[in-house]
C-alpha cells in the first residue's frame, strides 16, 4: 500500500528516497515518484512501473537535491498512471500546470480525504489547476492557497479543513531548509539523524539511516530541518501546542529479505513456519497471564468475554480461537470483521477483552475497529501482532508479539500460524485463571505448542504431492473448500490463499452447510477441497463427502493418518499425520498455503504481489 519517505540533509538525499521507497516495495504499489528542491525549483519524476525503473529515471532526469520527498501509490481515487501518481504539485492561478517545473507545494500523502470534491469545486473557484483524479492534489492546493511565507503554519492551517486520513510529506519552492509532515489516520514516523532528518510511513524505510525514531501521534505536525525539528500537537478548535515526543530506538528490519534458494517470498514463509513457531514460543516456560504484559493479570480479573477485531487472515485466525476460548476457557467469543464492526451498532460490555489481530498492527480498519470499542466503553485491549513498533501495538493495552518475523509476499502464511499459537496459549492462559482446565491439561498443552515445529515440518515434506493437486487445479475456475468445526475457519483461510494468488474463485462452507445450497454448485469440474481431520466431526464430514460424490464432485482431501480415508474414485487423499487434538488447525493450514502457491505458480500469476492487493491495508 502507499508508502512515503521524507529528507531533509546535506547530502543528495535521492538515493536514501528511492532505498527507502524499495524497503516498502513489498507492500504493494502501482506508481512511484520522487521530488526534489532543485535550483530554486520543484523538480520530480514519476513512473507507473517498479522502483527501480524511477530510480533510473531520477538519474535520466538528473534530479538531485537536499530535500525531498517519495511516495509509491496503491490507486483508490483514479487509475495508476503517471499524472496520478505523487508527488503532487500545486498550481496556483498563474502557475503553468504543465511545466515539469512549475508549483510552489510539493506533497505526497497516504489515506482517503473524504471531502475532497467540495475543496475541489472551491479551490477550482480560486482558479486552481487539477492535473489529476487525486484527491491527494487538493491538499497541495490547499496549502498553497493558504500560505504566506511559512510552511509549518500553513499545514496547520489546512490540516484542519481536511476531513478523512492523511499522513502527509510536504516542501516548497520558497523554503528550501525544511520539509512538513503531518498525521491523522495514518502512520508517519520521524527519524532523527546526524544534521539530518526523516519521515517514513514506517520505520522499516529508515532501516540502515537512522534508528532513532519518533513515532507521531494522530493530529502531530512536524517540521523537519537539517540538524532541528519541532513538533505540534493539534489541541481543540484546530489550535496547535509545542509538544515533546519521545525518540526510540527502533532496530526495524529491512524489508529486503533475502530469498535464498526459494522461488518467491511466499514459498519462503510457508517454509519458515517451524522456527516462526519456535521463536514465538521463545522463552514460555509457563502458561501465565504475564505472557500478555505486565497489566494482564489484572485486566483478565475483570472480563467475562471476549471481542475479536481483524480483517482477512486474522480474522480467521480470531475465527478459530473462538472455538478453542468457548470450548477450552468456556469464555464466550465473538469474531466480528473491524470494517463491519466500526460502523454498525452494537451492545458494548465494559467487562469484554477487546483483541485486535493484525500481521502489520497498521490496518486502518482495524485500528478504528479497536477506537470504536474503546468509544463504547470497553477499555480492556489486547492486540496480537507481529510488529513490536505497530500502531497497533501502541494503542492497546496488553500485548503479545507475535515473531514470525518480516512478511513479504501479500498472502499472510507464517503471521497466520503464529496469531493461532499466540491465541492458543491465551486460550490456555484463561482456562487455567478460570479453573476450566486441569493441570495436567496446561502441561500437555504446552508440550503440543513445543512439538508445533516438528509436526509441521512433517506436513511441509508433503509438498510433492500437493504440487500434484496445483496442477489438476490449475485449470480450473472454480473450488469449494469444506472444513467442520476448528477447521471451518481453516477453509475459509485456504479459499482465501487460493483466490488471492491464484484468482480462482474458491469460496469455503462447513461441510454441514453443503445441502443448503452450495450443493447445487457440484458437479464434475468443481473440485471440492476437504479438511478431514480425525476428530469427533468425522463421521459427519464422510457422510458430507458422499454428498459431494453422488453429484460427480471431485474431493481433494487432506486427510489425518488416523482417518482411514482413502483415494478412489473421485477422491484424491494425501494422508497428513495422525490427528494433532486441538492444534490440528495450525496443521492442517499448511497444506491449503501450499496448494494455493503452487497453483498460482502453475497459472503464472505475480505470487508476492497479486494485482490489486496490498501487503499492509493502511485505508479505508
Ligand atoms: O496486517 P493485517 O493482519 O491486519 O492484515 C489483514 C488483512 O489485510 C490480511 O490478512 C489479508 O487478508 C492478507 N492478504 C491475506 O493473505
Amino acid at each position: 500500500m502507499c508508502g512515503i519517505v521524507g529528507a531533509v540533509s546535506q547530502r543528495n538525499i535521492v538515493p536514501i528516497l528511492i532505498q527507502g521507497l524499495q524497503r516498502l516495495e513489498y507492500r504493494g504499489y502501482d506508481s512511484c515518484g520522487v521530488a526534489v528542491h532543485q535550483g530554486g525549483q520543484l523538480r520530480r519524476s514519476r513512473s507507473t512501473s517498479r522502483v527501480a525503473e524511477l530510480d533510473a529515471l531520477v538519474a535520466q532526469d538528473g534530479v538531485e537535491g537536499l530535500v525531498g520527498i517519495a511516495h509509491t501509490r496503491w490507486a483508490t481515487h483514479g487509475a495508476p498512471a503517471v499524472h496520478n501518481a505523487h508527488p503532487h504539485f500545486s498550481h496556483g492561478p498563474g502557475d503553468d500546470a504543465k511545466s515539469a517545473k512549475a508549483g510552489r507545494i510539493a506533497l505526497v500523502h497516504n489515506g482517503i480525504i473524504e471531502n475532497h470534491d467540495e475543496l475541489r469545486a472551491e479551490l477550482k473557484a480560486r482558479g486552481y489547476e487539477f492535473t489529476s483524479q487525486t484527491d491527494t492534489e487538493v491538499i497541495a492546493h490547499l496549502i498553497d492557497s493558504i500560505y504566506e511565507g511559512d510552511l509549518f503554519d500553513a499545514v496547520q492551517r489546512a490540516i484542519v479543513q481536511l476531513k478523512g486520513a492523511y499522513a502527509i510529506a510536504v516542501f516548497c519552492r520558497d523554503e528550501p531548509q525544511r520539509v512538513v509532515g503531518a498525521r491523522e489516520g495514518s502512520p508517519l514516523v520521524l527519524g532523527v539523524g546526524q544534521g539530518e532528518n526523516f519521515l517514513a510511513s514506517d520505520a522499516m524505510a529508515l532501516a540502515g539511516v537512522t534508528d532513532q525514531i519518533v513515532f507521531l501521534e494522530e493530529g502531530d505536525v512536524v517540521d523537519l530541518q537539517q540538524g532541528k525539528y519541532w513538533i505540534s500537537a493539534r489541541q481543540a478548535e484546530g489550535r496547535f501546542a509545542r509538544i515533546e515526543r519521545p525518540v526510540k530506538t527502533v532496530h526495524a528490519h529491512s524489508g529486503a529479505a533475502e530469498l535464498g534458494p526459494y522461488r518467491h517470498y511466499m514459498q519462503k514463509e510457508i517454509f519458515e513456519q517451524p522456527r516462526a513457531i519456535a521463536d514465538t514460543l521463545e522463552g514460555i516456560e509457563a502458561i501465565t497471564p504475564a505472557l500478555f504484559g505486565d497489566q494482564a493479570a489484572e485486566i483478565f480479573a475483570q472480563i467475562d468475554r471476549v471481542l475479536i477485531l481483524a480483517c482477512g487472515t486474522s480474522s480467521y485466525s480470531g475465527l478459530t480461537a473462538k472455538y478453542w476460548l468457548e470450548s477450552i476457557a468456556k469464555i464466550p467469543c465473538a469474531v466480528e470483521i473491524a470494517s463491519e464492526y466500526r460502523y454498525r451498532e452494537s451492545v458494548p460490555d465494559p467487562r469484554t477483552l477487546v483483541i485486535t489481530i493484525s500481521q502489520s498492527g497498521e490496518t486502518a480498519d482495524t485500528l478504528a475497529a479497536l477506537k470504536h470499542a474503546r468509544s463504547l466503553g470497553m477499555p480492556h485491549t489486547l492486540t496480537i501482532c507481529n510488529v513490536a513498533t505497530s500502531a497497533m501495538v501502541r494503542e492497546c493495552k496488553l500485548a503479545f508479539i507475535t515473531h514470525a518475523g518480516v512478511e513479504i509476499g501479500v498472502a499472510s502464511t507464517k503471521a497466520f500460524t503464529t496469531q493461532l499459537v499466540a491465541l492458543f496459549l491465551l486460550t490456555l492462559v484463561l482456562a487455567k485463571q478460570r479453573g476450566s482446565i486441569p493441570e495436567a491439561g496446561l502441561d500437555a498443552g504446552l508440550r503440543n505448542l513445543r512439538h508445533l515445529p516438528a509436526a509441521v515440518q512433517s506436513v511441509l515434506a508433503l509438498e510433492p504431492q500437493i504440487m500434484a493437486f496445483a496442477e489438476a487445479f490449475a485449470g480450473k475456475h472454480n473450488a469449494l473448500f469444506l472444513g467442520r468445526g476448528r477447521h471451518y475457519p481453516i477453509a475459509l483461510e485456504g479459499a482465501l490463499k487460493l483466490k488471492e494468488i491464484s484468482y480462482i474463485h474458491a469460496e469455503a462452507y462447513p461441510a454441514g452447510e453443503l445441502k443448503h445450497g452450495p450443493l447445487a454448485l457440484v458437479d464434475a469440474e468443481m473440485p471440492v477441497v476437504t479438511i478431514a481431520p480425525a476428530d469427533d466431526l468425522l463421521e459427519k464430514l464422510k457422510s458430507n463427502m458422499q454428498e459431494v460424490r453422488a453429484r460427480g464432485g471431485q474431493l481433494f482431501v487432506f486427510a489425518d493418518a488416523d482417518t482411514r480415508i482413502e483415494s478412489s474414485e473421485g477422491i484424491h487423499v494425501i494422508r497428513m499425520p495422525e490427528h494433532y487434538g486441538a492444534l490440528s488447525p495450525i496443521l492442517h493450514v499448511v497444506p491449503l498455503q501450499m496448494l494455493a502457491y503452487h497453483t498460482a505458480c502453475a497459472r503464472g500469476t505475480d505470487v508476492d504481489k497479486p494485482r490489486n492487493l496490498a501487503k499492509s491495508v493502511t485505508v479505508e
